[in-house]
């Protein structure tokens, strides 16, 4: 009780001075679909103050397998303090993995035996998550698997799960959100047998474009430093600035008829709204962790932290030459221009994937988990993470409902939005405040925006052995204790 009580007066604290040194409580656009207001990691409507040409967008390179086994596949990665100019002449330090910024995109097959060597060449402690993956906690990659200076970590799985795009980064404690700002985050792709068969756009940088989304807060030098302040630690960092895959305002020729797009984003905080310029229609086919059942049709598409989406759009309606343009609340931050006509044409295909949906009834256990509290009192459930300590325990091989509430904050300045996330699964939504999911919520999640005063019920099984994290992926959340653990045997 006590400790309630102590995360009510800090909160209470944090919460006036918050008020004091915000300037303006801005509406949240886009948030009356939800029926929920309040303020929160929606509200800073990035506009890119940094003026700047074009600048092709970098295609993140795939990482060449090492082992000449078609059943096995050997990686080599290795994070690296570096430095970068995203404004051009403006020098700023980075992290990244084989390079200056970001990381390769890792592409396995369903099946397949992986072995990753992962090289730590910075001066600090690291580890190496893979966002999505269904494998032991062992190879999880989470804050107890320290890679530290000088050292490789070799984590080795087999890949056991549909195509999808996943992605990896640190999971150091109090670290993560630091890391991953910095850089460190890729790619992480499966195919498989039903990725392989479907007639849609597949050639990867050519009619198949990864687009990791992130926001970037410049100082008058230019310098992306990450210095939290208390409206940080109450919203999570965010930027004005967003770039993709680390470039600024990037243009990139698409051709003239069916595109694909894997986004990701691979924000600290930020909560994105995304629409073409012209309000197309586009198609999402994916979720976080594989293809949906059909394409579900959409003009907008609402991204939180740590979330995937691969979607298709047909440009076959355009002139070669024309310029279309991809905007966040109404901003633009990236450029498509249309190339030449595909020699390739696709129809939409109407099934994607045969998605096997579990049935509450095979549920052997209820939990939930409630956020709480604000700034660095946030927490799941009362308590903030504790590495000695494992909060849930599991059964192998169990059916299980997840209650998810978000009373954060609430009452106050109307909460902010916290993205849920558990490692070593992947769940499916069944119900958000006793309502169906959107269409293209109905599929794999691994992570979920949990809006103020709402509850989901989420339901998954959990086929895979050890200790795993569940958390809020805003990583300043996160670094701040809003985790805890769940030992799967
Ligand atoms: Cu994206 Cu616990 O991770
Ligand atoms: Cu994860
Ligand atoms: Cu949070």
């Amino acid at each position: 009780m006590k400790r309630y009580l102590a995360f009510f007066w800090i909160g209470l604290v944090i919460v006036l001075v918050a008020f004091i040194y915000t300037p303006v409580i801005r509406d949240m656009p886009g948030m009356e679909s939800r029926g929920q207001g309040g303020m929160g990691n929606f509200s800073q409507a990035p506009q890119n103050t940094v003026s700047m040409e074009a600048t092709p967008l970098p295609i993140p390179p795939i990482l060449e397998d090492q082992n000449p086994d078609p059943q096995k596949a050997e990686f080599h990665l290795s994070a690296k303090q570096s430095s970068k100019e995203f404004i051009p002449g403006k020098e700023t330090e980075t992290l990244g993995y084989n390079g200056d910024y970001l990381g390769p995109v890792i592409r396995v097959q369903r099946g397949e035996d992986v072995l990753i060597k992962v090289t730590n060449r910075m001066d600090e402690d690291t580890t190496i998550h893979w966002h999505g993956l269904e494998v032991s906690g062992e190879m999880d990659g989470g804050p107890h698997s320290v890679i530290e200076p000088g050292e490789t970590g070799k984590p080795a799985f087999t890949i056991n799960q549909p195509a999808a795009t996943l992605w990896y980064h640190p999971h150091l404690l109090h670290k993560t959100g630091e890391q991953v700002y910095k850089g460190l985050s890729g790619l992480l792709i499966i195919d498989d047998n039903v990725s392989a068969g479907l007639d849609i756009p597949k050639d990867y940088g050519l009619n198949d474009f990864p687009l990791i989304i992130q926001d970037k807060r410049f100082d008058s030098e230019g310098k992306a430093t990450y210095d939290l302040g208390m409206r940080d630690l109450m919203m999570g960092f965010q930027g004005e600035t967003l770039i993709v895959n680390g470039a600024i305002n990037p243009f990139v020729e698409v051709p003239r008829g069916m595109v694909r797009f894997r986004l990701l984003n691979g924000s600290n905080a930020q909560i994105y709204e995304l629409t073409f310029n012209d309000q197309r229609a586009f198609h999402q086919i994916a979720s976080d962790g594989g293809f949906l059942e059909s394409p579900v049709q959409m003009e907008k598409l609402v991204l939180g932290p740590a979330e995937r989406a691969e979607i298709l759009v047909n440009f076959s309606d355009l002139k070669t030459g024309d310029e279309i343009q991809l905007l966040n609340q109404g901003s633009a931050f990236m450029n498509l221009v249309i190339g030449k006509e595909s020699d390739k044409k696709f129809t939409l295909p109407n099934q994607l994937a045969k998605i096997e949906w579990m049935d509450e009834e095979e549920a052997s256990i209820k939990r939930e988990f409630v956020f709480q509290g604000m700034g660095p009192s946030v927490n799941i459930n009362g308590k903030q993470m504790d590495m000695s300590r494992i909060d849930e325990e599991l059964e192998l091989n169990g059916t299980e409902i997840w209650e998810i509430a978000n009373e954060s904050g609430m009452g106050m300045m109307g909460g902010t939005v916290h993205p849920f996330h558990a490692h070593g699964t992947q769940f499916q939504i069944l119900d958000r405040n006793g309502n169906p999911p959107a269409p293209n919520e109905q599929g794999w999640k691994d992570t979920f925006l949990v809006y103020p005063g709402e509850r989901l019920r989420v339901i998954a099984s959990f086929d895979q052995k050890g200790v795993f994290m569940y958390h809020c992926h805003i990583l300043e959340h996160e670094d701040a204790g809003m985790m805890g653990q769940f030992r799967v045997q």
